[in-house]
């Protein structure tokens, strides 16, 4: 394998039979969504512009205009952070997904990992005082932990910036601990849009946070990295009819977990409560590979700093398909 912290579910799902392993919302996209990023063609002959879509933004998350960056999906977003400043002692808090610590490494600086103990619950007492850039993801991947916002909150103090990365947070039907609403300084909100949409081949994704801290991070975008069909695609995912359908998706999700939650404590897998898409299950050393071998990808989670291999993560499907994941993990 190469960089364990590059390593990512979709390169585990290739040519598999079932997809367990990438947390993209497995049913059709919505009529209104399709038309949107169709007509968007018709805008193609014209440089881009993301003016639109952050004025979306900024209504949906009741903010100022200039609070909201749209970015080229969340990934870029990491990339901006890890670019602004010569940050001093970044902290990185672990288990989570990986990115935004290979773009702190790959932009020269060196990060602090703070790995958290199982069930992977946030202690602020673990950031290191001096710690200027923490980045958490709430609800986190892998371990599907909803940490609260007060706690979250806790961790700014002046000279501090605090990146809150919610790209699971759709999955939560009443984003109860979300902070993309709240104003503070030195706090910034990632969102990812590519997941509950069903369109991660389209880069669209934004950050919310501190007017300060976002003009600095606009200041480092590459021209037009939003391009004119993630633009209408932000567009059309924070109108008033995608909180609807988001909030229709976020419920059917949960119903989904709860439906694999029950199956894997009925076959006495350790797992753990999950807010998101997936679940974090201890299924035992040698079990992705089996899994494999019978055409069932599940995210391997030895790659996440606090985990090892006895560990899995498995993206939430209908009822159906994860009882076909249920049957095979019975009979290994
Ligand atoms: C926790 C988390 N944040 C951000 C991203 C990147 O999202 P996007 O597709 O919007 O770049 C991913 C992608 O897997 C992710 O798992």
């Amino acid at each position: 394998m190469d960089d364990p912290l590059r390593h990512h579910g979709d390169s585990e799902a290739r040519e598999a039979a079932l997809d367990f392993a990438v947390n993209v919302y497995p049913g059709p996209r919505p009529d209104w969504l399709d038309t949107a990023l169709r007509a968007s063609l018709d805008e193609v002959g014209v440089y881009p512009s993301a003016e639109k879509a952050q004025r979306a933004v900024a209504a949906h998350h009741r903010r100022p205009f200039d609070n909201v960056l749209v970015t080229a999906g969340a990934a870029e977003a990491f990339t901006l952070i890890a670019r602004l400043r010569p940050w001093s002692r970044p902290v990185v808090v672990h288990p989570q997904f990986t990115e935004p610590h290979a773009a702190l490494e790959q932009a020269g600086h060196r990060v602090r990992s703070v790995v958290l103990p199982p069930p992977f619950a946030l202690n602020p007492e673990l950031i290191p005082d001096d710690a200027d850039l923490v980045i958490i993801g709430n609800p986190t991947n892998p371990t599907g932990a909803l940490h609260p916002a007060e706690v979250i909150r806790s961790l700014l103090k002046p000279g501090r910036v605090v990146v809150v990365d919610e790209a699971f947070m759709d999955c939560d039907p009443d984003e109860s601990e979300s902070l993309a609403g709240l104003r503070v300084a030195g706090l910034v909100v990632i969102r990812s849009l590519t997941k509950h949409w069903g369109i991660p081949g389209i880069r669209a994704g934004y950050l919310v946070g501190d007017a300060m801290v976002v003009a600095g991070l606009a200041l480092n975008q590459a021209p037009w990295s939003v391009g004119t069909t993630a633009a209408a695609a932000v567009l059309a995912c924070t109108s008033p009819e995608a909180v609807t359908e988001g909030r229709r998706r976020a419920e059917e999700i949960r119903d989904w977990r709860e439906h694999l939650e029950k199956g894997l404590a009925d076959l006495g897998v350790h797992h753990l409560p999950s807010t998101a898409s997936f679940v974090l299950a201890q299924v035992g050393d040698g079990v992705h590979a089996r899994l494999r071998t019978a055409g069932i990808a599940v995210r391997r989670a030895d790659t996440f700093p606090g985990l090892d291999d006895s560990w899995v993560r498995i993206a939430v499907r209908p009822e159906d398909v994860t009882d076909q994941l249920l049957t095979a993990l019975a009979g290994l």
